[in-house]
Parts: C-alpha cells; sequence; structure tokens
C-alpha cells in the first residue's frame, strides 16, 4: 500500500526526455499492466501500437504534432503508444447507449493508466496526450479511417529534474461523506 501511494505521488507527466530508448522488455511490462486492467463487460476495448522504430517514430511525432498540435519534445521520448479505442462489446454498447457513457473511454482511462503506473516503476517517464492530430496518426501508421485514437503516450527516460510541486483540488473540494458538496 505505502509503496502505491509513493508510486501514484512519483507519477508525473514528463514533457522533457533525453533521446534514450526504451527497452522491449519494460514497454511490455507496461503492456501487461494494462491487458490487466478491468473493463465493462470485460470488453476490452483496446488495441496498443507502439512505435519505437526512430525513423517512424519521428514521423509519426511530424504528423502528430503538426500545427494547430505543435508540440517537439515527444520526439525525444524512447518510444510513443498510440491506444486504439475498439467499440467495446454488445453488451457495453447497449449500457452506453441506455446510461449515456462512454464505458469504452473509462475502460481505456483505466489501462492506460495502469500502463503509466508500471513505466514509473520502471523509472520511465510518460504524458498522457489528447491533443494531436489524430488524421496524421492514422495516415502514418495505415489505420482505418474508421478507427478512433484517443489517447497517444510518449514513453522515455526524463531529463533529471527535480519533481514538480502536484498542483490539486483540496479533498474537501471533491470528497464529503454521506452527501453531495
Ligand atoms: C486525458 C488526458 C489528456 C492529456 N492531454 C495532454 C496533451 O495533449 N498534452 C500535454 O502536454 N499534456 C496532456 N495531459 C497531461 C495533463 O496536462 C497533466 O496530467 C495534468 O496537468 C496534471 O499534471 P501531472 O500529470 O504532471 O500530474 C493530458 C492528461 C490527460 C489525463
Amino acid at each position: 500500500m505505502e509503496n502505491f501511494f509513493k508510486l501514484v505521488s512519483k507519477r508525473e507527466s514528463c514533457r522533457k526526455f533525453n533521446g534514450r530508448p526504451v527497452n522491449r522488455e519494460d514497454l511490455l511490462k507496461c503492456v501487461e499492466a494494462a491487458r490487466l486492467a478491468p473493463s465493462a463487460c470485460n470488453s476490452q476495448p483496446w488495441k496498443f501500437i507502439i512505435v519505437d522504430d526512430q525513423g517512424l517514430k519521428n514521423e509519426l511525432c511530424r504528423a502528430a504534432f503538426s500545427a494547430p498540435y505543435t508540440a517537439s519534445w515527444p520526439e525525444k521520448a524512447g518510444a510513443i503508444l498510440v491506444v486504439i479505442s475498439e467499440r467495446g462489446s454488445f453488451t457495453a454498447r447497449v449500457g452506453n447507449f441506455v446510461r449515456d457513457t462512454r464505458y469504452y473511454l473509462v475502460d481505456i482511462g483505466i489501462a492506460v493508466e495502469h500502463f503509466i503506473l508500471q513505466a514509473a516503476e520502471l523509472g520511465l517517464g510518460t504524458c498522457w496526450m489528447g491533443w494531436f492530430n489524430e488524421k496524421g496518426v492514422k495516415q502514418v501508421l495505415g489505420l482505418p479511417a474508421a478507427s478512433k485514437v484517443d489517447i497517444i503516450v510518449p514513453v522515455g527516460y526524463a531529463e533529471n529534474k527535480e519533481p514538480r510541486k502536484k498542483i490539486r483540488k483540496s479533498i474537501t473540494e471533491i470528497c464529503a461523506f454521506n452527501k453531495y458538496q
């Protein structure tokens, strides 16, 4: 428990990588952590592509972070995780329709955070990224036009720096016992 709390406290978005490659064993360990994530109706509505080929990674970054999505730092990550959302099982989709809740996005969120926490445990920096040129990513990776890429995550070794202070709402702002406030 203590260790888990340390891990979540340690994780922070990394936007400065040192260019060092990440070995596949570590990347696959992160994928394994994601694979074990729970999902609505156990539908596991995800596919992961890890881009660690230097040339392809650069091409992907250029396409993903072209204006107005401009960011140059992801190119220095050792790999880029591309998360493809699948539509989920029939039951999960019925649930989505009835409840108007996109369970597949909840599922993706859990799985990707598993990946990210495992990465943090291995000493790897990551950053959730939802602001990128999806069409460009799909073109570079040859994904079907109808596929959905909601999140990409650069993964790599951070340039040495002090941990940032976490800016968060206080517990009393976000939580109450037995009532809404
Ligand atoms: C769904 C999601 C999308 C995000 N998209 C981006 C993004 O496109 N670019 C970026 O630099 N950071 C992005 N972030 C990172 C957040 O800005 C960051 O998590 C937040 O400011 C808290 O900082 P911390 O991660 O260092 O604790 C995203 C985070 C999440 C969860």
